[in-house]
């Protein structure tokens, strides 16, 4: 008999859409499981302003497949120059749910980032008086610092200090890749979130560097030891309410990833439910998965879970190599097993 899994309809709390052809070519992956995502701003331009998050959202939303039930939820990129009442309104919109703090170089069109934290110190304060929560890619820039000690050096030097001169300021520590992260989340009260990507919970450096050097399992933040895997793991099917899913999705075209200097990111919004239930069941934590999928997410957002479900069938499962997009066709995240989990 196949076994079956029904789960409340996941959400995705950190997804990279892009814009144009992009956004139409993997937009129906997202939408085909999941019911809502926190959209990343980093487009070029990024999207700033409430009155550029709410032109992306209709973005959106004209390129969703017809008979689709997806609701994009936006965010705003802080720059030195964000203005406080800007935040606020888009807050009170009801539409725009974060803002996302990259420190300026960290990442993919992360150039108008944040260099002088004290520049934002209005906008985080007044994100703390409104509630509105923060999103956090946790890597110092600094070029003397390891990449793979980067987010480390991060939560000690400026996510600390952050925290400790907002009081009240609710923040999501995205894509977190390493134990102390989980140290430092674990620890923490419901203030702070952390989201954790299928990706991490499935690969370690040597995925990426061993045996010849694989693009597609290049992201930021970079994979790390395997020790910091299996810390991912624990926490993400703990059932611990601080850990929930951001797939950090972050299509790049093959000719963008395979060049001298590739872009970073992982697509793995087609297969990333079939993987997950996977690492649960692997893990013996199969009850957990719902959690970390669905509830604990709308509960740090302070949004109700969604009503309706999915369920996965435990018949194999296949996905496509790549999907094609007009710019060119953009790979499907590997785990390197074959699934067994199947979304009807
Ligand atoms: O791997 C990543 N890709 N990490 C990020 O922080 C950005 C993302 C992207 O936009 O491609
Ligand atoms: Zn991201």
């Amino acid at each position: 008999m196949t076994q079956t899994l029904t789960l409340r309809r996941p959400d995705d709390w950190h997804l990279h859409l892009r814009d144009g052809a992009m956004l139409e070519a993997v937009l129906p992956s997202t939408a085909a499981h999941f019911a809502r995502a926190i959209i990343m701003p980093n487009l070029v331009p990024p999207v700033v302003t409430h009155k550029q998050a709410l032109l992306y959202r209709d973005r959106i939303l004209s390129a969703l497949p017809s008979g689709a039930n997806f609701t994009p939820l936006m965010t705003l990129y802080l720059t030195e120059d964000t203005d406080p009442s800007d935040v606020a309104e888009a807050h009170a919109s009801g539409l725009v749910h974060a803002v996302k703090l990259y420190p300026a170089g960290a990442t993919t069109n992360s150039a108008s980032g944040v260099s002088n934290f004290d520049k934002v110190r209005p906008v985080l304060e007044k994100m703390a008086e409104t509630g509105m929560p923060l999103c956090v890619h946790g890597e110092v820039t600094d070029e003397n610092i390891d990449i793979f000690d980067r987010e480390a050096v991060f939560i000690e030097r400026v996510l600390e200090p952050i925290r400790r001169a907002t009081p009240g300021l609710r923040v999501v520590m995205e894509h977190i890749t390493t134990k102390d992260a989980v140290d430092y989340a674990s620890a923490q009260d419901g203030s702070l979130g952390a989201t954790i990507t299928t990706h991490h919970l499935v690969i370690n450096r040597n995925h990426i560097l061993a045996g010849g050097i694989k693009p597609h399992y290049y992201c930021l933040p970079v994979a790390k030891r395997e020790e910091h895997r299996l810390a991912l793991r624990a926490a993400a099917t703990s059932g611990s309410a601080r850990f929930f899913l951001g797939t950090d999705s972050a299509p790049h075209t093959d000719a963008n990833k395979l060049l001298p200097c590739g872009c970073a990111g992982c697509f793995t919004a087609p297969n990333t439910l079939s993987i997950l239930a996977q690492v649960f069941e692997q893990e013996g934590a199969l009850d957990k998965l719902e959690g970390f999928t669905s509830l604990h997410g709308p509960s740090f957002y302070k949004l109700p879970a969604n009503d309706e479900t999915i369920t996965l069938f435990k018949s194999g499962a296949t996905y496509p190599a790549h999907i094609d997009t007009a710019e060119g066709p953009v790979t499907v995240f590997d785990p390197g097993f074959a699934l067994d989990w199947a979304v009807r």
